[in-house]
């Protein structure tokens, strides 16, 4: 499934057409993407469409048959069922800015079975500027849809009328009735499925209990729109644990969801040109802000051979905010996923809040662990070996022994088991509960099909030997797991979050932020099962869920925050205003550790830091970024100047820019990024960057301190900064020089730009790689 193809080039050098077909001839949906749509009306660009989509087919009526979606409200292209000897003609159509196989995205969550909030739990007070702002924007939730009884998407009595502006609307479907399910809270909800069903068969009520509407069956969308922009709901809480009020990043904030991910076998599946489709509508219907908590495993596609980046970029263009999830794919490096710059990608950390369960053996011997553990379990204690071949806790090492009345000890180390398989196995041998012991790093309260309680692997051995001792089984009891703030400390980097660098673009740093992302608290459909296994018969209004995908939405919610507060606002500058006021030190002042290896977190584990909400509404200092000021990116990807043209809507002011020709070859370290990463870096190198003065004052003075990354110096010029007037713009200089031969690593520092009040820090990435420039006999081959 992973053939896509990829017409950046045009006739000219269509020599160059990287072309991965399928071994079959038969079709596959692909997305034919031409650039913006200006000045055309949108019936006049649908028969552009038929009109480039019928010259590879017999008969327009053939064409017609083939098309899926017309994109042409807010860009123009098409998806439509094709051969791949079609795909390939089309590629070489002067019109087409790229053309590739629609693929399906996976949701970020971390169960994989697969299914199973400002921070939704009870931590912390409803802030004054939560309560202030927010009402005038319209968050769009990409994702499963939404379940609109929930009290999360409630109106509250004194909201304001939905903003005049507001063109989008609320669609009639299975099981979801507009007058009932919208209101001023929620005033947007549309779905998506032709996509889905070309990939999957039409859904099907006999075998897919799906709602043909915007309503959710998985549970995820309307998860993740709680957590974004949820009404205040009291009385939250998941079997009495994580008890409080829950609510949004933006509790005044209009939610307008778009169902793009479908359940399969309760998996989330999400095709590319249904995607594609949301996009288009939601840019016209005028949403501020886009959550969108899926993606695809690397190898990641070139940028503008997936519709994420296609997306985001129109997004960006008209003014709003693209807030993606960096995927679930960590800890190791690389593997970061959504990583355009033109939008925002959200690894995910802890917050203080932990489930402390504690076990007990013959009533003397005691340990604590994790578990979302609601009534006390008290059993036998037996060993895995009893029940499992060589130990290992995975169905297909049951070896048929009932383990009625006894809670299970299994280690992941012993055949590598997940905690998913060892939960399945030990439900398949009707054990009571499990205890079940892995790295300390991964140790994450998870929503269990059977009593779980995870500790660690020291603990685990422990208990073991504990264990040995006796001839004749203890009795284990699983407390029920209490709720503890503010005991650890906190964020940690989630030993799941994808890590940077970026695989296509190393020179810009990516993930952007991080968020709280482990063992979150919102809205559930009561008829989905908190695990989504059809075994679970519980019904829940509030569930925990982990994974990126539950960072992304407070990221949005908190931009829709900063949003309402500074209306004109570029996305540039909104994510400027997140990452430079983000923090890097945890609640007992120590840096902020990385999940999965306990040591010093890096700017490839967090980008610039933990979300920090209050300070991001006055920044001081912001780096701001036109549309056009992605040119250097797109030449760097190889577009010519006429397919740039085709990409932006030019605007009177900068036409100027967009025409200019390429004199010489920009490295991408030199746009204007909050983060300056240079992978790159053989000799000194100076690069410019640009602040706007955005804090109350008019005259304000900036002085720098540097933090260098080792081996490189670093000089900062001028070292002061020195601002007259609201908006000044005001340029410094960074110059680079390698003072050691390396070759192989990165290094990291900071620049951070202060008035006394406000602290504007830019991580500082460098990979220092001269080696090679002396010596000549450095090729030596075994
Ligand atoms: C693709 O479809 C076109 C139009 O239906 C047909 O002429 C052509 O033979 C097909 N090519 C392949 C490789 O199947
Ligand atoms: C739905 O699935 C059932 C069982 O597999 C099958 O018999 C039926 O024909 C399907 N209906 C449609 C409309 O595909
Ligand atoms: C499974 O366990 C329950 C009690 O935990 C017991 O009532 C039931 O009989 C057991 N089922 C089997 C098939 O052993
Ligand atoms: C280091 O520089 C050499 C020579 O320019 C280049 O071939 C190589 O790809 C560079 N390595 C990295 C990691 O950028």
């Amino acid at each position: 499934m992973a053939s896509y193809l990829h017409g950046f080039w045009g006739l000219s050098l269509s020599l160059s057409l990287s072309f991965v077909h399928s071994t079959s001839t038969a079709s596959h949906v692909y997305i034919v993407y031409l650039g913006h749509n200006r000045h055309c009306d949108p019936n006049l660009i649908s028969k552009s469409h038929l009109q480039l989509l019928s010259s590879v087919f017999a008969s327009e009526e053939d064409a017609k048959r083939s098309l899926l979606y017309g994109y042409k409200y807010s860009f123009s292209g098409f998806s439509a069922k094709l051969n791949s000897s079609q795909a390939a003609s089309l590629a070489e159509m002067e019109e087409v800015i790229s053309i590739f196989e629609s693929q399906v995205l996976k949701l970020h969550t971390t169960r994989s079975w697969d299914f199973m909030g400002l921070i939704l739990d009870n931590t912390g007070e409803v802030t004054p500027v939560q309560l202030a702002y927010g009402d005038d924007i319209v968050v769009g939730i990409f994702d499963t849809g939404v379940w609109p009884e929930s009290e999360s998407f409630q109106e509250e009595p004194s909201m304001s009328p939905i903003p005049s502006s507001w063109k989008g609307t609320c669609v009639r479907g299975e099981k979801f009735d507009p007058q009932k399910a919208c209101n001023r809270k929620l005033i947007g909800a549309r779905y998506y499925v032709k996509g889905f069903e070309e990939e999957y068969g039409p859904l099907n009520a006999s075998t897919n209990r799906e709602y043909r509407s915007a309503r959710d069956f998985l549970g995820h969308g309307t998860h993740t729109a709680s957590t974004a922009a949820g009404s205040i709901a009291k009385n939250a809480g998941f079997f009495g644990l994580g008890r409080g009020i829950a609510r949004g990043g933006a509790p005044r904030a209009r939610l307008a969801v778009y169902k793009i991910c479908w359940g399969k076998d309760s998996d989330g599946k999400c095709t590319e040109a249904d995607i594609l489709a949301a996009f288009d509508d939601a840019l016209h219907d005028g949403v501020d802000v886009i959550s969108a908590s899926f993606g695809e495993s690397p190898p990641l596609r070139p940028f503008f051979a997936s519709n994420a980046d296609i997306g985001s970029f129109n997004a960006m263009q008209h003014g709003v905010t693209v807030v993606f999830s960096g995927g679930n794919d960590g800890p190791e490096p690389s593997l970061v996923q959504n990583v355009a710059p033109w939008s925002i990608c959200v690894a995910a950390s802890s917050i203080d809040r932990t489930f402390p369960t504690e076990i007990v053996v013959n009533s003397d011997f005691s340990i604590v662990g994790e578990s979302f553990i609601s009534t006390e379990v008290k059993a036998k204690l037996v060993e895995a070996f009893t029940y499992f071949a060589d130990g290992i806790c995975k169905c297909e090492n049951w070896m048929g022994r009932k383990a009625t009345g006894r809670v299970v000890l299994c280690f992941s180390t012993m055949g590598s088991v997940k905690t998913e398989e060892a939960e399945a196995a030990a439900k398949k041998a009707n054990a009571s509960g499990l205890i079940f012991a892995e790295p300390m790093t991964e140790l994450i309260a998870e929503v269990d099909i059977i009593p779980t309680v995870r500790i660690d692997i020291a603990q685990g051995t422990q208990l073991r030997d504990y264990l040995a001792q006796f001839p004749r089984l203890p009795i284990v009891q699983l407390k029920p797991s209490k709720t503890s703030i503010g005991k650890v400390p906190a964020p940690t980097v989630a030993y799941f979050s994808s890590r940077g660098p970026s695989s296509i673009s190393p020179d810009i740093l990516k993930p952007d932020i991080t968020a709280p992302g482990i063992g979150v608290l919102a809205a559930w459909p009561p008829n989905t099962p908190p695990t989504l296994l059809p075994s679970d018969g519980r019904s829940v209004k509030w569930n925990f869920q982990s994974g990126t995908s539950m960072s992304c939405p407070h990221v949005s919610g908190v931009v829709a925050l900063i949003k309402s507060a500074h209306p004109n606002w570029s996305p540039a500058a909104i994510r400027s205003a997140l990452m430079t006021t983000a923090y890097t030190r945890d609640t007992s002042h120590d840096s902020i550790l990385a999940g999965g290896s306990m040591k010093v977190s890096d700017p490839f584990d967090i980008g610039a830091g933990h979300i920090n909400p209050m300070k991001a509404m006055d920044p001081g200092l912001i780096y701001d970024l036109k549309p056009t000021d992605y040119i250097v990116f797109l030449r760097n990807i190889g577009y010519t100047q006429d397919q740039i043209n085709k990409i932006f809507l030019p605007s009177p002011d900068e036409t100027e820019r967009t025409s200019c020709p390429q004199a010489h070859k920009i490295p991408n370290s030199f746009i204007n990024y909050p983060s300056i990463t240079v992978s790159n870096l053989q000799s000194t190198m100076t690069i410019k960057r640009t602040v706007k003065n955005v804090g109350q004052k008019k005259n304000a003075i900036y002085f720098a301190s540097v933090v260098k990354p080792g081996g490189v110096e670093v000089v900062v010029w001028p070292r002061v900064l020195v601002f007259s007037w609201f908006k000044e713009e005001v340029s410094y200089y960074v110059s680079l020089k390698p003072l050691k031969m390396s070759q192989g690593r990165f290094d990291f520092g900071q620049i951070v730009w202060s008035d006394g009040f406000h602290y504007v820090r830019s991580p500082l990435v460098v990979f220092v790689n001269n080696t090679h420039l002396d010596s000549v006999t450095h090729h030596s081959s075994i």
